[in-house]
């Protein structure tokens, strides 16, 4: 039987079914999902009770994992997981949620900006994949905004204006946005910028897409001044609700999601509460730069 794809929303998000995923997928399988995710670009499987190995093995018929180690600023003792994820719980070694001013927390809450997973890589993040595992009792929402739908809707100037540029995205852009400045040499070299195409095209469909995020801090060639005000004017026009699906969380939903046409944000929850969310990545193809500029 083929897997059932239901629409969210109008411009983004299916829920998925007709699958277990702890069971190999089958050739068909993989090309409907792949086919499903250019089209959706974020698939929801709720009530898949996963262990961690199943997970890495559903995302390994998707495609290469990318390595995620040295994000965030986790070190050994804070590992959970196997290095093949990447921990986005508030928890550290011990299970224990951090607390409200420890430094990796803060850090890590970056991630309550819209922004797309691992664009701070010369090659960025194909695919996320995120299991809930365990959630608070209320908040914690992932939002998702749909670059393809968003850049659609820009206006023929804006489009024409963005279509070559290219920006520098890192982490410490990101952070610098909610006030966190302080970082050790080691951090500020492990975090330097790397380039990105503003625009991107899906290469399954040829869909242009704006290709945002909160790491982006720079357009080459512009005053600084200017091209944060661009990307704050293009990040308002992309995060509008009709381009947004939010996703309430239940324990054993896997969501999937396209970094390439999408961004997304984690929203707020009660900061005692553990969060235990897991996430696999799915390597991108190739630097964005490297894309043929569009004819
Ligand atoms: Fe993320």
């Amino acid at each position: 039987m083929s897997i059932q794809f239901r629409p969210v929303t109008p411009n983004i998000g299916a829920e998925a079914s007709g699958i277990d995923l702890r069971e190999q997928l089958t050739a068909e399988q993989v090309r409907q999902i792949h086919g499903a995710m250019d089209r959706y670009a974020v698939l929801v499987f709720h009530d898949q009770p996963l262990t961690n190995e199943q997970h890495l093995a559903f995302t390994t018929a998707l495609g290469p994992l990318e390595n995620t180690m040295g994000n965030t600023l986790r070190t050994a003792a804070d590992f959970r997981l196997p290095g093949t994820f990447a921990d986005v719980s508030n928890l550290d070694g011990n299970n224990q949620p951090y607390g409200r001013d420890d430094r990796r927390r803060l850090f890590a809450i970056g991630n309550r900006l819209w922004h797309s997973d691992s664009s701070f890589k010369a090659v960025p993040a194909k695919y996320s994949l995120l299991r809930a595992v365990r959630i608070p009792s209320r908040g914690g929402n992932t939002e998702f905004a749909h670059m393809g739908a968003a850049y659609e809707a820009l206006d023929d100037e804006t489009r024409a204006q963005i279509e070559d540029l290219v920006c520098e995205h890192s982490q410490l852009y990101s952070r610098e946005a909610i006030g966190f400045r302080e970082f050790t040499p080691e951090e500020r070299e492990r975090f330097r910028p790397v380039r990105q195409r503003l625009v991107r095209t899906l290469p399954g469909t040829g869909r242009k897409s704006i290709y945002l995020s909160s790491h982006a801090g720079t357009i080459i060639g512009w005053a600084l001044p200017e091209a944060r005000l661009l990307l704050r004017d293009l990040m308002e026009h992309a995060t509008q609700r009709e381009f947004v699906y939010s996703h309430q969380w239940r324990v054993n939903d896997l969501v999937i999601w396209d970094n390439r046409q999408t961004m997304h944000r984690g929203r707020p929850f009660p900061t005692d509460e553990p969060r235990d969310v897991r996430r696999t990545t799915v390597k991108g193809d190739a630097p964005t730069i490297d894309q043929a500029v569009a004819a």
